[in-house]
């Protein structure tokens, strides 16, 4: 399992304290969820804040664009340390072209499904795709309830990927309660910002989500 906290439910006050204690937990990913007030209704963070969380780790930074017209930033998040871009398909007319974009500059390159897009829209974007990103709420808040609906998503793009190099990644409502469920539908990357950053002991909510993720291998 990779986990990646989400830094939204961070406090953005003491925001390097964080990141480093949820590092030094474990985690291997810092996920940092970019909001622009249009494509989803809140407006979050941008390329200069990711910059400075560069600067205070080697952890893989995972920036997910939840923003319109995505390919005006990508050269942006890129130049500012990011490691991995997910856009989502739904702000992209040219998905295939903005997702080649993102691997020219030497990224990973992620794609989004909000719960209402079909796993078929990824159906001929797979060769320049790295990670599949399943939106389990309507992107723009933390702390939302998981969508069970979705659950079915997650065989049908496992399925369309096959043997394909490509991590999939869930992104909403996900704690403790349900983790060992998705590990064994065959999610390679977990998303969480609320069960890990408003839980009374962050470090120890992690490493219970690492022996979830023991137990499930075993
Ligand atoms: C929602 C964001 C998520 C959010 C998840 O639009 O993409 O990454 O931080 O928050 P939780 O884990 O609290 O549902
Ligand atoms: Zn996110």
């Amino acid at each position: 399992m990779i986990l990646a906290p989400s830094i939204l439910s961070a406090d953005f006050s003491h925001l390097a304290d964080d990141v480093e204690k949820v590092v030094s937990a474990g985690a291997q990913w810092i996920h940092i969820d970019v909001m622009d007030g249009h494509f989803v209704p809140n407006i979050t963070i941008g390329p200069v804040v990711v910059r400075h969380i560069r600067r205070i780790t080697n952890a893989y930074l995972d920036c997910h664009l939840m923003i319109s017209k995505p390919d005006r930033y990508i050269d942006a998040f890129a130049d500012a340390g990011a490691d991995g871009i997910t856009i989502h398909t739904e702000t992209c007319t040219h998905l295939h072209r903005t997702l080649s974009r993102i691997r020219e500059l030497g990224l990973k390159s992620g794609v989004s499904l909000n719960p209402s897009t079909p796993a078929s829209s990824i159906e001929y974007i797979l060769d320049v795709t790295d990670l599949i990103l399943i939106m389990s709420v309507n992107p723009g808040f933390g702390g939302q309830s998981f969508i069970n609906a979705v659950l079915p998503k997650i065989k049908k793009v496992k399925d369309l990927i096959s043997e394909k190099d490509i991590l999939v990644q869930i992104d909403g409502g996900v704690g403790t309660d349900n983790l060992g469920m998705l590990l064994g539908l065959g999610i390679n990357v977990i998303v969480a910002g609320s069960s890990i950053f408003n839980s009374v002991d962050p470090e120890s909510t992690i490493k219970e989500m690492f022996s979830i993720a023991a137990a499930n291998e075993s």
